[in-house]
């Protein structure tokens, strides 16, 4: 028989259960919360939810029973936009940024993410591996139990295969759960300056036959922007890339309007990211082909400028709103989700339940997961986390204070902090 737990004496289990879709309009606000509640889970699987009375019937001698001690049960955070294998640092240019070099500008002198390309690609799998454990266990800390995780720093067809070869690692090896995404199209690689089309060949069709081949990703994204990949070079990588059975995420709009909303509307991606610069035309388009929405404030907040993605436009067209960190080492080198919480309400003037149903339910969705994650229902993955606090509106509002206290993927102990 599978081991059970039962997590006991919550002030509020905040379960989004709900509708199985992923949340537009007024039901970003439905967080269906079980006061005094608890929880229930048989091996990997949540099994019931409900009044304390109601579950405290279920536990048998052999059950596991954790005292949540009056704090917060929810679904463990889904960050379905990060960067999460690299080398080195760009503490040096982050640096150069606080004197007033702005991040185009260092990407024009050679810096930005070939920095990061260059030290990734001098570093083997095993080094990529444990850096990335590293950064794998701040996630967990901070209560996210998923993470989509794109490669993207090597751009050349060994590299990238190397650096998605330590998400599979780390998905195997960890207890935090990785969807692994092919960037190949993050930059222009240095030898190919002169000669961009040749890259976009090497990336449709040695790279990603090869990424398809090896099983190595879920979901392809191309960097639309201008002086970086064009909406026809997204457009032929994408359509490519579907041909080989991969779903589609675009970053789009990010420092300029450069149409990359409109792109992931025509080709039904499953999301356009970052979207700073979308206009009300761009919100339509995204509304009528049913494109989730994945708002980056943190690479807002990072580089120093103060034009957030409409977000409230956005619910208010019916957009099914994500949120997630971007974890990289240039533009946004944050894995804390309550951090991007709070600047979603303070900044994009969300809503602290919109914020939680953007980083769990509609997370889930966002990265094909919907139906196993983000929300604790019987039957789902019992990933979950027992948050130090009461009331769940104090996640964003006490901000830079990591609030996760336990954390559980797949009904095991992931994460704990020590002390009381
Ligand atoms: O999402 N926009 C492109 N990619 C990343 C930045 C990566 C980097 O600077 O290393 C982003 O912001
Ligand atoms: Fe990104």
């Amino acid at each position: 028989m599978s081991k059970s737990l039962a997590v006991v004496n919550c002030s509020q289990v905040v379960t989004l259960s709900g509708a199985r879709r992923p949340r537009t309009g007024g039901d970003l606000r439905q967080l269906a919360i079980t006061e005094d509640g608890a929880l229930f889970v048989s091996g990997d699987r949540i099994e019931a939810v409900g009044r304390r009375k109601q579950i405290e019937s279920l536990i048998t001698p052999e059950c596991e029973v954790i005292d949540a001690g009056r704090r917060v049960v929810m679904p463990g955070f889904v960050d379905a936009h990060t960067h999460p294998v690299f080398a080195g640092t760009r503490a040096n240019e982050f640096e150069q940024r606080t004197a007033g070099a702005t991040y185009r500008e260092l990407a024009a002198r050679g810096g930005g993410i070939r920095t990061t390309v260059r030290a990734t690609r001098n570093a083997s799998l095993s080094e990529l591996v444990k850096i990335g454990k590293r950064y794998g266990e701040w996630f967990l800390r901070g209560g996210t139990t998923t993470v989509e995780a794109k490669s993207g720093y090597g751009l050349t067809i060994e590299d990238e295969i190397k650096i998605l070869r330590a998400i599979k690692r780390l998905d195997e090896e960890t207890p935090l759960n990785y969807v692994p995404t092919f960037l190949g199209a993050h930059d222009i690689p240095f030898e190919y300056k002169t000669r961009r089309h040749m890259y976009v060949n090497l990336v449709i069709n040695e790279m990603l036959p090869r990424v398809a081949e090896e099983r190595l990703a879920e979901y392809c994204d191309v960097f639309c922007e201008n002086e970086v990949f064009t909406t026809d070079e997204t457009w032929q990588i994408l359509s490519a890339a579907r041909c080989h059975g991969l779903g589609l995420r675009i970053h789009a709009d990010q420092l300029s309007l450069s149409g990359g909303a409109k792109l992931a509307a025509e080709l039904n991606a499953a999301t356009a990211d970052h979207l700073e610069h979308t206009d009300t035309e761009g919100i339509e388009a995204l509304k009528a082909a049913k494109v989730q929405p994945v708002l980056l404030p943190g690479a807002v907040y990072a580089l120093g400028s103060s034009r957030y993605p409409p977000a409230r436009e956005m619910i208010n067209a019916g957009l099914a709103v994500v949120l997630a960190t971007d974890f990289n080492p240039g533009s946004s080198p944050t894995p804390s989700m309550t951090t991007i919480l709070s600047l979603a309400c303070t900044q994009m003037k969300m809503t602290p339940a919109e914020t939680i149903t953007a980083s769990t339910i509609n997370a889930a969705y966002s990265v094909g997961r919907g139906d196993e994650i983000g929300s604790l229902e019987k039957g789902k993955r019992a990933d979950f986390v027992i948050h130090d606090c009461e009331d769940y509106r104090e996640l964003p509002y006490f901000f830079g204070v990591e609030h996760a206290w336990r954390v559980f993927t797949s009904g095991r102990l992931a994460f704990a902090r020590s002390g009381q």
